[in-house]
Order: structure tokens, then C-alpha cells, then sequence
């Protein structure tokens, strides 16, 4: 299978994973055949691309990060918590035990695939971004805590952490939130008071651990100390803020926001390993880049051959040069071979061309 943009489908294509709809039930199997009516209606509910089956991409398959019915359990709780506490101000027990369960289901899946390179194509099919956001984030961060071989208990904590990171902009205008232009330097101060409300919001929450509520309050801070609310630096920033705020980063570049579009995934790698030292903790950067495909499988990358080819296969050791499926010279397609860019000596001088 390979991921097509929405304004490449066309009609007869072969959907290569299930879709889902608003209220995350299932819209289309995978094998389904594309019509125009179901084009249209997959524009409109706002995926930003899909995978599809083809000759070209036979043999390809792109693993899960997280199961999708648990990511889209979490998608429908979170709404409903976000909702809940931006009414309330409160939250219920039920609903704490139930976040608790999806943080333990992504820490399952997660454990489950210690040594697997994560496709981030694979959180990015859906352009809803508040609550996608938020599990991409959580799946992320675990991610991060599971190749730093944090103990269970604390990968929990980290979830949690990371979970409900923005709860405080439930405390926040829904007008300032989703305005769709830069904020004004007033606007921008009462985003700024998030971090606090939502520890403040956690902290009062018996259940929830202190590990994950300072993580909440330090979300923003930066590792030069230029941060907010500004207390800390470096070291000092609570670990599970300091991994919160490079995954917060990463995903909100790579989705379509309210005031900007998607970038790709490699140069949202660019900016993160820009920021090291800066922003963001150097040490924590380069074990997220790790395990992060900057070319995800299934995508269409050119190479400096005048070729275009699928991405097959990702190296830890070599994110650069993946193992690809050649289909295209000259923009005429042609009988597919595989390259491995990292072993095959004869395409030494071949590079992927970013564009
Ligand atoms: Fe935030």
C-alpha cells in the first residue's frame, strides 16, 4: 500500500486501510473500491490523505503505531473529557479511570513494538486536530519513554502527562484558541496561562500523580530557560515537560492547524534538531529522532536520479537512506525494482531530494 495526498485519489482506486467518520465509525473497508461520491465525502470529512492498494505498492504494508479502534476510543473520551471539563470545570471519576485505561492500552502497543521505527504517516491520515493531537502526543512521548527504558509506573505517568497536557485551555476564550490569525501580544498572554491552569485543574485531582501534573505545568518551558511560565531550565524542567514539549512541537508542525498547514515530516526533524539546547533537551532530541521515520513507509520520495520510489523500509541507524521501491524515471512509469539506499553500493551517490 502507499499514501496519496486527497487531491490525488481517483476514481477506481483500492483503499488500503479502513476509514473512519466523524464519530469515529467505520466509513469504509479496506479493499473498498473509490467512487467520486466517496472521494467527496472523504474531502469533506477532512482527511488530508489515505493509503490505497496498487500494483506499484504491492508488498508494502504499513504497520499500526497504536491499534486504530484504541486510538479511536481515546479520540471520542478526550473529546468528551475536553468538553466536560470546559462546562464542569470538573471531571468525573469514571471518566479519570477511563483515560487511565487508553493511556495503558498505547503503553501496551507501544511495549509490544519496543524495536519498531514509528510511521508518523500513520497518525496523520485525520486533520481533526485537537483531540488527534492529543493521543499523537501521548503515543509519542510513550514512545520516547519506552526507548529511555522508564519503568512501567513512570511510563504511566509520563502518559498522563502527556495525555492531558492542554487540559488548561479549557480554561481559555474558545475564540482565542481557535482564532485562525496571529494572536495579538493580549491574546497571546492568556494562551500563556494554560500550563498553570491545567495543574492547577490536576493537581486537585486526587488520583492524578505530582510527576504528571508539574510535567503539565512545564510543557512550555524551554531549555534555555525562555519558556513559560518561566521557573526553570535545562535539567530542572520536570523530564516528562521537557518530552512533552519536543512531541508537542513535532506533531502540531506536522498537522494542519487553525492558522497554518502541515509541513513535512523532515523538516519538522530540521526544526527540532535546530531548536537542541535551545528549546528543546539535546539528549531527549536524539533518541526521538530515532525512532521516527523521517521518510515513513508508503510515502513517494524523488531521488536524484531523475526517479521517484515508495518508501519500503526505515533503519534506526540510518534514517536518511531507506530501503525503496522504484517506479517512476523521468515521470513515466516503469517496471518497479527495490534499492536499498543504505547497502547498495551502486546507488552510493543517489540522495532523496527534499521538496
Ligand atoms: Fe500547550
Amino acid at each position: 500500500m502507499r499514501y496519496i495526498s486527497v487531491d490525488r485519489i481517483k476514481d477506481d482506486m483500492i483503499l488500503g486501510k479502513e476509514l473512519v467518520g466523524d464519530n469515529c465509525q467505520l466509513l469504509l473497508k479496506r479493499g473498498a473500491k473509490l467512487s467520486e461520491k466517496y472521494i467527496d465525502k472523504i474531502k469533506d470529512l477532512g482527511y488530508i490523505g489515505v493509503y490505497i492498494e496498487d500494483k506499484v505498492s504491492q508488498g508494502i504494508e504499513v504497520e499500526d503505531v497504536v491499534d486504530e479502534k484504541l486510538r479511536n476510543k481515546g479520540v471520542l473520551l478526550l473529546e468528551k473529557t475536553f468538553k466536560e471539563v470546559a462546562k464542569d470545570k470538573g471531571i468525573s471519576d469514571e471518566t479519570v479511570e477511563n483515560i487511565n485505561d487508553v493511556v495503558n492500552g498505547i503503553i501496551d502497543c507501544i511495549l509490544a513494538n519496543k524495536n519498531a521505527i514509528v510511521n508518523l504517516m500513520d497518525l496523520k491520515v485525520y486533520d481533526e486536530y485537537t483531540y488527534y493531537h492529543s493521543i499523537n502526543v501521548c503515543v509519542l512521548a510513550v514512545i520516547i519513554g519506552v526507548a529511555l527504558e522508564l519503568k512501567r509506573e513512570n511510563l504511566f505517568k509520563l502518559g498522563l502527562a502527556s495525555i492531558y497536557h492542554d487540559i488548561g485551555k479549557m480554561f481559555v476564550p474558545v475564540k482565542i484558541i481557535n482564532k485562525p490569525g496571529k494572536l495579538t501580544p493580549e491574546e497571546f498572554d492568556i494562551v500563556k496561562t494554560h500550563p498553570r491552569h491545567g495543574y492547577e485543574f490536576l493537581k486537585n485531582k486526587q488520583t492524578i500523580p505530582m510527576n504528571s501534573y508539574v510535567g503539565v505545568l512545564h510543557h512550555h518551558e524551554k531549555y534555555d530557560g525562555t519558556g513559560y511560565p518561566g521557573f526553570v531550565e535545562g535539567k530542572r524542567i520536570n523530564i516528562y515537560g521537557r518530552i512533552v514539549s519536543i512531541v508537542d512541537a513535532f506533531d502540531a508542525l506536522t498537522s494542519k492547524r487553525p492558522y497554518a498547514d502541515a509541513i513535512p515530516i523532515f523538516e519538522a526533524v530540521e526544526y527540532v534538531q535546530g531548536n537542541g539546547g535551545v528549546a528543546f533537551d539535546p539528549e531527549l532530541i536524539n533518541i526521538f529522532l530515532r525512532k521516527i521515520a523521517h521518510y515513513p513507509v508508503g510515502t513517494t520520495v524523488s531521488l536524484s536520479d531523475n526517479t521517484s520510489a515508495i518508501v519500503m523500509e526505515n533503519y534506526e541507524d540510518c534514517p536518511l537512506r531507506p530501503k525503496v521501491k522504484v517506479y517512476k524515471e523521468f515521470f513515466k512509469e516503469i517496471e518497479p525494482y527495490e534499492v536499498d539506499l543504505k547497502t547498495d553500493e551502486a546507488f552510493r551517490n543517489v540522495t532523496i531530494i527534499n521538496k
